[in-house]
């Protein structure tokens, strides 16, 4: 099962593909984690990226292509996989349906969560990560058990350094830009499943589940 997590910042990709994560054993591949991972690391990739990302903007289509495609090529890949994040862009979806298509693949469910601009702001500006396994949390909707420690492995939580109000409202104008126009890609495809992105967390990952199990519910006009 392929599945696509799509939505503007903060609309609550990371926290559902956990949820796909550990409800349907398939693995996440976020290329916002991979990309922070090489900046982390300081790689030839991570040096180039570094400033777009702190800026908001997109990574290049070539830079991000090809680290999904080494990606999904992985043993971990081969029932399945949620994507987080990508495809951004028409030439990103362009080039993910092909090649997938080169070993018998295609895109199964594509989920969009739909958030309003003060929403994302409010919940982006309380966003808390874990910087070792890369947990997700907010200080108020989806609190650690104990104050800034991960819940999982004990680290202390950061907030991630392009989470000022600034760079939000700018990756939000990029996401309208440059990726909404997606959506009605996915549509043509038929692939498309609309659902609220706001609400209690769990309610959407019982929406998530239906659609992934059924094709179910949601806005699939
Ligand atoms: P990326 O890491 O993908 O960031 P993003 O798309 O901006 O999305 P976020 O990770 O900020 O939000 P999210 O939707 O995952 O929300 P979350 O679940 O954390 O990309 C970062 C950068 O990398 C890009 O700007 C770009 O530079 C580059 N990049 C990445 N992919 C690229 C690509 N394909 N092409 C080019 N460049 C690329 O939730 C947010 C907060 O809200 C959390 O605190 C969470 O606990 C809380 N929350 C979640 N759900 C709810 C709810 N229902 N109610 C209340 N709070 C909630
Ligand atoms: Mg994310």
């Amino acid at each position: 099962m392929i599945v696509v997590l799509f939505g503007p910042p903060g609309s609550g990709k990371g926290t559902q593909a956990q949820f796909i994560v550990e409800h349907f054993g398939i693995p996440q591949i976020s290329t916002g984690d991979m990309l922070r991972a090489a900046v982390k690391a300081g790689t030839p990739l991570g040096v180039i990226a570094k400033s777009t990302m702190d800026a908001g903007g997109l990574v290049s289509d070539e830079v991000v292509l090809g680290l999904v495609a080494e990606r999904v090529v992985a043993d971990d890949c081969a029932k399945g996989f949620v994507l987080d994040g990508f495809p951004r862009t028409i030439h990103q979806a362009d080039s993910l349906i092909s090649f997938l298509k080169e070993s018998g693949k295609s895109i199964n469910f594509v989920v969009s969560l739909d958030v309003d601009r003060q929403d994302i702001i409010n919940r982006l500006s309380g966003r808390r990560t874990c910087p070792a396994c890369g947990k997700g949390y907010h200080i108020f909707f989806n609190k650690p058990v104990c104050e800034s420690v991960c819940d999982a492995c004990g680290t202390t939580l950061i907030q991630r350094a392009d989470d000022t109000e600034e760079t939000v409202i700018n990756r939000i104008d990029v996401y309208d830009e440059q990726t909404s126009a997606l959506k009605k890609y996915f549509k043509e495809l038929g692939v498309l499943f609309c659902i609220s992105g706001s609400g209690q967390i769990s309610d959407i990952q019982a929406q998530i589940a239906s659609i992934l199990t059924s094709g179910g519910i949601g806005d699939h006009s």
